[in-house]
């Protein structure tokens, strides 16, 4: 076990909470937390479908290791940059997986 794995574990006591404030009662899908990539999304954003692509693996890999992925229309276009300039080194993103993640909510919030 590492470091990295054993900040994680005390990040972990807060999921529930967490967990409890992210999700509303019901089914949510995977669909409406995070929509499939598609050419016409990529092409408003004015980037490519790999790296909208990566940006959505990503946000429903590295971004569930502590909580639930939180919808991306949970925030505005307004509010995401801050937020992923936040949880980037919390899932030790590189620059580039950083700017995909980014990339990807950006094209599909409100
Ligand atoms: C190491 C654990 C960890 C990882 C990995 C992580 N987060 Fe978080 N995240 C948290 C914690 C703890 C909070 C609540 C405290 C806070 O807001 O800082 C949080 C809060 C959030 C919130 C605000 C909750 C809300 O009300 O919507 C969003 C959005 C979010 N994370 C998205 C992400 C995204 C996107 C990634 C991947 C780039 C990510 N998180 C990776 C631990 C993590």
């Amino acid at each position: 076990m590492n470091v990295w794995s054993v900040e994680k574990r005390r990040s972990l006591r807060w999921a529930p909470l967490l967990l409890a404030a992210l999700l509303p009662a019901g089914c949510v899908t995977m669909e409406s937390i995070a929509p499939s990539v598609t050419p016409a999304a990529a092409s408003s954003a004015r980037t490519t479908v790999a790296v909208l692509e990566q940006g959505r693996t990503i946000y429903t890999t590295d971004c569930t290791d502590c909580h639930n992925a939180v919808a991306v229309t949970a925030h505005t276009r307004a509010e995401w940059p801050d937020i992923i300039r936040r949880m980037a080194p919390e899932s030790k993103l590189t620059p580039i997986e950083e700017r995909a993640v980014l990339a990807y909510v950006m094209a599909y919030s409100k």
